[in-house]
């Protein structure tokens, strides 16, 4: 049995203060329970092609026991010919959250001590500064803090649109020369969609590097590619996990300067990208046609959704993503999550204020969407009686 309790305060002396008083990013619930309908990560509903599970399976042999590329080489290829870029611009991470965090690690100096959020009345050193608005990922200040960063967190309107260069500097809150400026576009978990107009305004006017990070943007008008390749300090990030049905293997990328993405080479682990994972993106950008059929499937499941929620009162926020932020008709958000988890539907429910009256509703199959629509009628034709308290809550993706 491991001891938990010493006489001289236990093992946790032995961890950074910093890590000590971190709070882990809570990830969205992964059930057990058969059965139930997952709308609350936001993955795709529409397994990977066949092609890509040959791919996969094909792997499964005696070349597992050897190391994979390095710096995916292949994929590199295949993504820097898909972008009208050299390979040089590429990145490949475990995920794109491992690359967020790299990028953080790569731009910003740490420099509190106890982490978070910087002493009270000096004003930190724009170096040292994470920037984000607010709603938007809530990876981006567990990633400061976990660097000893100063966060900069920057509150959005109600409409959760992108302000205006000139709104920011009369709001006097947001740094133009911080170290690293995250922008989820579109934003999560608004579900908003900015247009690359907008955000290169923002972007020229910023000193500091800009992630755009671009996990949703299969599922909207626009993209910002762009202006990774057109401006020096940014980049643009992506991810396999949602538009390309491969959370599981943890693959996502950056596109940038070559001086950017060099640097971030050199703080990687060596081998950050599993080779099955490697195989599966590849097999992947063979076979797009078939997953940009699903995207079209997703968003017309999204709109239906988003006018059938509308009818039955719910405010839906306009989304250029593969899920729906709403302000429920009837129960409070919160009911709502233990509802239709009864009814073994599970949405997402934010307990951060501006957000704790909203639920996030990943965009699942046709089949799905009526499930919940059944649902939210039952609810309803009971004017919400036998309202039970919700569960969960917190951050996360
Ligand atoms: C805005 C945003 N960026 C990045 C990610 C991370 O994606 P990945 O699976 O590539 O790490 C998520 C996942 O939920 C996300 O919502």
């Amino acid at each position: 049995m491991v001891t938990t309790k010493t006489k001289d305060g236990g093992a946790a002396r032995w961890v950074r203060p910093l890590v000590r008083k971190l709070h882990a990013y809570v990830p969205g619930e992964q059930p057990k329970i058969r059965g139930l309908i997952k709308l609350n990560t936001n993955e795709n509903p529409y397994p990977p092609s066949d092609r890509v599970l040959e791919a996969v399976r094909g792997a499964v042999d005696g070349r597992m026991r050897l190391y994979p590329n390095p710096t995916a080489e292949g994929l590199r290829v295949k993504l820097a010919r898909l972008h009208g870029c050299d390979p040089a611009q590429v990145i490949v991470g475990n995920g794109s959250d491992e690359l967020l965090a790299m990028a953080v690690r790569c731009f910003v100096e740490p420099g509190v001590a106890g982490g978070g959020g910087g002493r009270a009345g000096s004003r930190p050193s724009g170096r040292q500064i994470v920037q984000y608005f607010d709603p938007s990922y809530s990876l981006y200040p567990v990633l400061a803090d976990i660097h000893g960063a100063v966060r900069n967190a920057v509150p959005l309107g109600d409409d959760f649109g992108l302000p205006t260069v000139a709104g920011l500097r009369r709001g006097g809150r947001w740094r133009f020369d911080a170290a690293l400026t995250l922008v989820t576009t579109p934003n999560a978990p608004s579900g908003r969609g900015y247009a690359t107009a907008e955000l290169e305004g923002l972007c020229r006017a910023m000193r500091g590097v800009v992630v755009l990070d671009e996990a949703y943007v299969d599922f909207a008008r626009e993209n910002a590619m762009e202006l990774a390749l057109r401006h020096p300090h940014v980049l643009v990030s992506r991810t396999f996990s949602k538009a390309y049905s491969l959370c599981f293997q943890r693959v996502g990328y950056f596109v940038g300067h070559p001086d950017l993405v060099g640097a971030l080479h050199k703080i990687r682990d060596s081998y950050n990208v599993n080779g099955l994972g490697q195989v599966a993106a590849e097999a992947t950008l063979g076979d797009l046609g078939y997953y940009r059929a699903n995207f079209r499937k997703v968003v017309a499941t999204r709109e239906r959704l988003a006018s059938a929620l509308a009818a039955h009162g719910f405010t839906v926020s306009p989304s250029d993503t593969n899920f729906l932020l709403v302000k429920p008709a009837g129960p409070s958000a919160r009911d709502w999550l233990g509802l239709l988890r009864e009814r073994r539907i599970l949405v997402r429910w934010f307990s951060a204020p501006g957000l704790d009256d909203r639920l996030r509703i990943s965009i699942g199959t046709d089949a799905e969407a009526d499930r919940l629509l059944r649902a939210v009628g039952e609810v309803l034709g009971k004017g919400g009686k036998g309202v039970r308290s919700g569960r969960g809550g917190g951050r996360g993706s």
